[in-house]
């Protein structure tokens, strides 16, 4: 299937499974335990229901919004996600140009294949980093100082991780970090030649952003990322140390992997500008809520104070609509645009984004509003009531 003939999430999701060898594209595809919040967090949304004002003019619909502190051209931007090396040879480079050829954010993770720096080179475009906080707090500081040097917009910190989520598909496929060629894999990876050849050609899985603390290099290790989260985070970070970080970064701040007002509140507490309400798109703690159910009460505690960033599930701009019309200020996305890297690389990237953006487009005009302004609570409501 050629990506024109992708034409929709789910589409992309299928052409890349068909070219990831099955350990990459499970450890993409997969969640935590019974993946019922993986599932949870994209079925949800049907239970929310538009309701449109019809009879107006919607010749001119206007996407551009403001988040972070940055104009984008459309409500939604890239969340941060490892390893994209695995996914296509042109990983993290691929995702940033074309996040920014789309007029939106892209978000670098602490376990990315490539640098800050070579991200920031690549495009002039608006960007977060994301920080797992390390054991080695000196790491942290040094992140947050080569964010100031390449001018990053935003940084953001992950709260969901205080010990890696248990990922089942992981240990069936034998995924480890970088990939081995072992018996149990090696059908998969000789099945998918392309992806291998490439692999073989552009072996470059490092984490490159700890590269030269060799301790936390992949060089010589074969391990399952799992295991090397569990071995790295440090698992005694606290609100103060969050509260550290931000006066130490200055700038644009986000705590992502936030499920409860009584969280969100915290993130007011101490100076944060944004709040991610997600569940790590169903990698760590399986049976919380779906983000698009955590996100109402978090919208009454904290609404209006900060940035409201709803990320999970999200597969159709539908599922955008209606986490405008409940109080995000914007969405992300993580496999939406990850399928898409897998299935064609860059190409397959700005093919994920055109979709999505061209369902918003299009459902704004079926709703009856010509801007993200006009998306408000009463065009949205919960299924029988
Ligand atoms: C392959 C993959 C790798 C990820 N890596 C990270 C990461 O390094 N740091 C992080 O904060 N979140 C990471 N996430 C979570 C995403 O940032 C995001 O929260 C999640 O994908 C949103 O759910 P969705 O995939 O349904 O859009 C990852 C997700 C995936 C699928």
């Amino acid at each position: 299937m050629s990506l024109d003939r992708c034409h929709n999430i789910e589409r992309l999701r299928a052409k890349a499974k068909r070219r990831l060898p099955a350990p990459i594209f499970h450890y993409l595809d997969g969640g935590a335990d019974d993946e019922v919040t993986l599932r949870r967090n994209t079925d949800a949304f049907n239970d929310y229901e538009l309701v449109p004002n019809l009879l107006r003019d919607t010749s001119n619909i206007d996407t551009k919004t403001k988040a972070l502190g940055v104009e984008l051209d459309w409500p939604v931007f890239l969340s941060p996600t490892g390893m994209s090396k695995l996914f296509h040879h042109t990983g993290e480079r691929a995702a940033a140009r074309a996040a920014h050829k789309a007029g939106t954010l892209y978000s670098l993770s602490t376990m990315a294949t490539t640098t800050i720096e070579d991200v920031a080179a690549e495009t002039p475009g608006p960007k977060m980093f994301q920080i797992y906080v390390y054991k080695d707090r000196g790491l942290t500081k040094e992140f947050i100082a080569r964010c100031k040097a390449a001018k990053y917009d935003a940084i953001c910190v992950t709260i969901d991780v205080p010990v890696p989520g248990n990922r089942e598909r992981d240990l069936v496929t034998g995924m480890t970090m970088p990939p081995t060629f072992s018996l149990a894999s090696l059908f998969s990876f000789a099945t998918h030649p392309v992806w291998s050849l490439n692999a073989l050609r552009n072996p470059s899985f490092d984490l490159v952003n700890m590269s030269q603390h060799e301790s936390l290099s992949l060089k010589d290790k074969q391990i399952s990322p799992v295991q090397y989260l569990a071995s790295q985070i440090d698992s005694g970070m606290t609100w103060k140390d969050a509260e550290w970080m931000a006066q130490e970064w200055g700038g644009r701040f986000l705590i992502k992997g936030v499920h409860s007002a009584h969280d969100a509140k915290k993130a007011v507490e101490i100076g944060a500008h944004g709040v991610m309400v997600s569940n790590h798109g169903g990698r760590q703690l399986d049976g919380v809520q779906a983000c698009i159910d955590a996100l109402p009460p978090i919208v009454d505690a904290v609404g209006g104070e900060l940035d409201i960033i709803l990320d999970g599930g999200i597969r159709r701009g539908t599922h955008v609509i209606k986490a405008l019309a409940l109080g995000a200020t914007a969405c992300s996305i993580g496999r939406s645009y990850v399928y898409g890297l897998g299935a064609g690389g860059q190409a397959g990237v700005e093919k994920a984004l055109h979709i999505l953006r061209s369902e918003i487009e299009r459902s704004m005009a079926l709703l009856g509003v010509t801007k993200i302004s006009e998306i408000t609570r009463e065009m949205v409501v919960r299924r029988g009531t």
